[in-house]
This record gives structure tokens, sequence and C-alpha cells, in this order.
């Protein structure tokens, strides 16, 4: 934890529960946000600092045209083969925690009072559990998160579920939560009214 007043709240979820839409509500709220997803896809975007690495690592198979990572050709790799997937957290983490930090420190630098940071696997990593000093879940049945990713990127059912199975349980997340933000229910509004709780709350 660190020495300084400035706060960290991790916010985090499963897939599709609604990390992003209440992170973009807080964000109108005033509420400073670093996005680990973000920071995660720029690091593998065109020319992105760990694509060099990924090419090494796992062939030009996985790299499109433009330099960017080959995302579904990577997706089906990672969900299907563990060990792959271990490799590309190893590549990734260190490089996202570090530029994590860099945006944590501009915001001290700013005399900014706490962060709110998006991290999708928070709860499945002790090093990230032990970086935040509050964890806010966002909360909604495997039904929800299947509909709303299968809305959101024409995935299948099953693909949906394979992620899922990489994840934490609910009941797992939820026991490692300090707040729990219910989003079961697509209604904007009601998240909106949440964001606005939160706020005064932090
Ligand atoms: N309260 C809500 N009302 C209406 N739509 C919602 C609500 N919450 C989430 N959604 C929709 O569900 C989809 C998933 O939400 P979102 O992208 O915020 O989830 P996420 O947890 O960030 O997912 P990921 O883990 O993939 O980053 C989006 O299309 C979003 O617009
Ligand atoms: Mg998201």
């Amino acid at each position: 934890m660190s020495h300084t007043a400035f706060r960290r709240i991790g916010l985090t979820g499963g897939i599709g529960s609604g990390k992003s839409t209440l992170a973009q509500l807080l964000v109108a709220r005033g509420v400073d946000l670093i996005d680990a997803d973000a920071l995660s896809r720029q690091l593998t975007a065109a020319h992105g600092a760990a694509m060099p690495d990924i090419e090494k690592t796992f062939g030009p198979a996985f790299i499109a045209a433009d330099g960017s990572l080959a995302r579904e050709r990577m997706r089906a790799l990672v969900f299907s083969q563990p060990e792959a997937r271990m490799r590309l957290q190893a590549l990734l983490h260190p490089r996202i925690l570090s530029a994590v930090s860099e945006q944590e420190t501009q915001l001290i630098n700013q005399g900014k009072p706490l962060v709110v940071l998006d991290i999708p696997l928070l709860v499945e990593s002790a090093h990230w559990r032990q970086k935040v000093d509050r964890v806010l879940v966002v909360d909604c049945s495997q039904d929800t998160q299947i509909r709303r990713v299968m809305q959101r990127s024409g995935m299948a059912a099953e693909a949906v579920q394979a992620i899922m199975a990489t994840q934490a349980s609910r009941e797992k997340r939820l026991a490692a939560a300090d707040w729990v933000v219910a989003n079961d229910v697509d209604d904007i509004g009601q998240l909106e009214r949440e964001a606005q709780a939160i706020v005064l709350h932090i």
C-alpha cells in the first residue's frame, strides 16, 4: 500500500458485467480512471510496445497486416491453451504494471486524491489485489454476461463461456469485494444512480 494519501480503487467484474460502462459514468462525474484493459490494447496495437516480443514468442501468424495483434487468432489460442495464455500474460503483465504506475505518478503529481483502476482480472491476480486499497465489483448473473457479450461482439455463447471459465467465479469475486454494484438489469439510469452513490462515498 502507498505511503501517500493517494487511494486506489480497483474496479473489476467478469467479462461483460459492465466495468467499462460504470467506469465511464464515474469519469463523467469527475473521477480519474486508469484503464488496464485499454493499456493492454495499446501495447498490442500497431507498433505497440509488446508487438516485437509477441512476434518472437508466437510467430508472425499472430501479427495482422497492419502490425497489430491478430486478436481473433490469439483469442482462439489462449482460450484453448492455458500454457499459451500464461505466456501472453507474462509478456503483457509487467508492461501493463509499469504503464499503470506511470499514470498513477502523473495523478499523484497533480495532487489527485484517488484513482479508479479498471482491472478485469483483479481478483485473479495477487499482485493487483495488493496494489489496490479497495475492491469495487460489478456483479451480474452469468446469463447476463453471456447475453451482453454475444450482443456486443457477435461471439458464440460457447466462446463467451470459454472465457468465463478462465476467470474467477462469481462467488470468488464477490468474496473479494469491499463494495458490490448490482448490474443485472439493462438500465443505464440505475447504473448512473449507482455511480452517483459511489462518487459520494469514495
Ligand atoms: N446497466 C446497463 N444498461 C444497459 N447496457 C449495459 C449496462 N451495463 C452494461 N451494458 C452493456 O453490456 C455490454 C458489456 O458492458 P461493458 O463493456 O461495460 O462490460 P465490461 O465488464 O467492461 O466487459 P469486458 O470485461 O469485456 O471489458 C456493453 O455493450 C454495455 O453497453
Ligand atoms: Mg470493459
